[in-house]
């Protein structure tokens, strides 16, 4: 299996969507035999799209190889951080990833898993009062839908609301991705 590990936290050791990646890819590992790479988006920023990077292809021939993505995925300012939106503006390409048709448009990425760690200061559940600034789990479903693939979240919220609070996030977090599908 390939396997292919995006993170896009700028938090350094500090970070809990780099932890929760890290304990994905272990995980994906324990079971099978894994061809890795690792993409550090933050240590190694791709530069803002322009008309001319737009025709470089590196970045979706890595995304397109691996069988498996798994992505952190940080809420910075309600949304992604920006390194993160630089790696997703390289995947979504016309002819590549997704076509138009006369129905609409129709995801090309067939067969591939993704699974993203999302780490949020506060609360973005349907119920919290600030569900309707949620725009970075929406957002990456919207992403991979578009492309023709279902991303499955796992999600550690609250994190800055105090110590403990982002301790039961993390392990709670651990939890489901013990219970993933290997
Ligand atoms: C620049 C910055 C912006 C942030 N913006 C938000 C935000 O809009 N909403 C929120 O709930 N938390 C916000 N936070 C808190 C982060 O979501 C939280 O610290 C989370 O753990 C970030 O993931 P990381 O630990 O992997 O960096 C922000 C943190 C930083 C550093």
């Amino acid at each position: 299996m390939k396997l292919l590990h995006l993170d896009s936290s700028i938090t350094g050791d500090a970070s809990v969507s780099r932890k929760l990646t890290a304990q994905i890819v272990a995980h994906l590992q324990e079971n099978e035999d894994v061809a890795y790479t690792y993409r550090d988006l933050t240590a190694d920023p791709l530069e803002h799209l322009t008309l001319a990077a737009g025709g470089s292809t590196s970045i979706l021939d890595e995304f397109l190889a691996a069988d498996v993505v798994v992505v952190g995925a940080p809420m910075y300012n309600f949304s992604v951080p920006s390194q993160l939106k630089a790696w997703i503006d390289r995947i979504l390409v016309a002819g590549k990833t997704f076509s138009y048709s006369e129905t609409g448009v129709v995801g090309l990425v067939g067969d591939k898993r993704v699974i993203v760690a999302i780490a949020r200061g506060g609360f973005y559940g349907p119920d919290a009062a600030a569900a309707s600034s949620e725009h970075l789990q929406t957002y990456l479903s919207a992403v991979f839908g578009f492309i023709g693939v279902e991303a499955q979240f796992i999600v550690a919220e609250g994190v800055m609301v105090g110590p403990e609070h982002r301790q039961s996030a993390i392990d709670s977090a651990a939890e489901t991705i013990r219970s993933l599908a290997a």
